[in-house]
């Protein structure tokens, strides 16, 4: 393994690569504790096919945190392995409210993007680095995750044709953010991996119109707590620029 083509010495880019892995462990952590949540609190009418769910992706997401630490103490760093740490450095942000089954998805479906992205991101790294040993343990995850992607926006395709046609307007969903209770939209239609700054637009199309009714006809209410950190800091920014 050698350092990466930023300049870094070795024990720097193994430093960073490790402070990476950490960041994705922690995104794990609380991917975990979510799932574990929306699988204990799951109700309705697809009860037994979303709680059935939920632990087969919580029971996966186990075995890649185990991975992933272990990947850390093989570049010989040390794992995060508190609550605290997982707090402090996770994008993915806990869940502290009973949600609604689409709204688990929906949420499900945005975590799975973040952590994709943060793999590539890491596979990239450890490509300049010549670091084959995580982007072996990296790259299936995301092949795998990918197909995931793939059934939870035709899951959620399916919804849509309950309600109105999904194909008659745009492919994009919304969720609400923590802090501004605004809208965030990000595509369901699109691959996995899109853009950032498509997260950022808002959009107030049927598509949304039809989610936030179908929404508000489960519980009427938005659960704080749900979300990314990045959600909440784009709604942050889009707030003060208005
Ligand atoms: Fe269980």
């Amino acid at each position: 393994m050698k350092s990466s083509g930023s300049g870094h010495t070795g024990l720097q880019s193994t430093d960073l690569l490790a402070k990476r892995l950490n960041a994705l462990l922690a995104d794990y952590e609380i991917y975990y504790q979510n799932l574990r949540g929306f699988h204990w609190n799951i109700s309705g009418d697809r009860f037994f096919e979303l709680h059935a769910k939920f632990e087969e992706w919580f029971n996966d997401a186990l075995v890649k945190i185990d991975e992933v630490a272990e990947r850390i103490l093989a570049l010989d760093r040390v794992p995060l392995h508190t609550f605290s740490d997982f707090i402090e450095n996770a994008d993915i942000e806990e869940v502290r409210d009973i949600l609604p089954g689409e709204e688990c998805i929906v949420l499900t479906l945005e975590y799975l993007r973040g952590i994709v992205q943060k793999q590539r991101e890491i596979v990239s790294l450890a490509q300049e680095m010549e670091d084959e040993g995580t982007q072996d343990l990296l790259t299936p995850y995301i092949n795998q995750q990918e197909k995931l992607l793939w059934m939870l926006r035709a899951y959620l395709g399916k919804e849509d044709q309950s309600g109105r046609s999904a194909g008659s307007h745009g492919n994009r969903r919304t969720v609400r953010t923590k802090e501004t209770g605004r809208k965030a939209a990000f595509p369901v239609g699109e691959d996995a991996g899109g853009s950032e700054d498509e997260a950022d637009e808002t959009e107030e199309s049927e598509d949304g119109e039809r989610s936030e009714a179908s929404m508000s006809r489960n519980t009427g209410q938005r659960k704080e707590g749900s979300g990314t950190r990045k959600n909440r800091r784009e709604a942050v920014t889009e707030e003060s620029t208005r």
